[in-house]
């Protein structure tokens, strides 16, 4: 299974270099860093262990400093959870989320994430709440995101993005459970 769905995503990217001719400069940008994640990959052991259990441990280059402090501000009230962790916990915790957040980094995608803008003043910022997220996601239909059983929430990367545990979002890579590989 595992094998099948790197191949599928393999030559998909064969497909799209043969294609290179028709796509635009700003395209031909982004597929010539196609081998470099999108976002650092979250390996700190400490924040997997902490903030993985409920969802995927999201990496820090997803979301500005500011928003990161405010997440952690509030874990006794997280989404309608509880995920409050020990003090050295979200102490180190914190300190990761800021060193490595958008606004703080030079990834491919910290220019978008790391805009203000995520989330208002009186709720929790999202990720997929960044205007950013939304205008890489306003294609996608509801029926196959939040009204797909086998997806069920825009924060839910993995289940469309094969590769987002690796910090990669390259729209060649996505596979949406019961609707195949996106073409736009
Ligand atoms: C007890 C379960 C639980 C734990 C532990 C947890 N979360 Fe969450 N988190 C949630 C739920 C539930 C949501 C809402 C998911 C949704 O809307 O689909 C969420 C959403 C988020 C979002 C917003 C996702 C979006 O929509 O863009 C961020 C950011 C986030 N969590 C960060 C963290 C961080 C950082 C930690 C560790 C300190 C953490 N979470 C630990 C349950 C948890
Ligand atoms: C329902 C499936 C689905 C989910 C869930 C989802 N995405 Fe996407 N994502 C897509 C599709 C489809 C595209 C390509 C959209 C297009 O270009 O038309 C995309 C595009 C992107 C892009 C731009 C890729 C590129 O090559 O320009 C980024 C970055 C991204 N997603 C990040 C995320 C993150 C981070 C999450 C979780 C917080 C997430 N996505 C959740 C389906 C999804």
């Amino acid at each position: 299974m595992r094998t099948k769905i790197v191949t599928g995503s393999f030559a998909l990217a064969v497909v799209a270099a043969v294609g290179g001719g028709l796509v635009g400069a700003g395209d031909r940008g982004e597929r010539a860093g196609h081998d470099r994640a999108d976002v650092a990959p979250a390996t700190d052991a400490r924040y997997r262990a902490a903030c993985g259990e409920c969802h995927m441990a999201f990496q820090p280059g997803l979301l500005p400093a500011a928003a990161w402090d405010r997440v952690m501000a509030t874990l006794d009230r997280h989404f309608g959870d509880d995920a409050q962790v020990p003090p050295a916990t979200a102490d180190a915790v914190r300190d990761y989320l800021a060193a490595n957040a958008a606004d703080r980094t030079d990834g491919r995608r910290a220019a978008g994430f790391g805009s203000p803008g995520a989330g208002s003043a009186t709720s929790l910022p999202r990720i997929t709440e960044t205007r950013y997220f939304s205008g890489k996601h306003h294609d996608v239909p509801a029926r196959l995101a939040t009204g797909n059983p086998q997806v069920r929430s825009f924060a839910n990367c993995p289940a469309c993005h094969q590769r987002a545990e690796a910090g990669s979002y390259n729209e060649h890579e996505v596979r949406i459970p019961g609707a195949g590989p996106w073409h736009d």
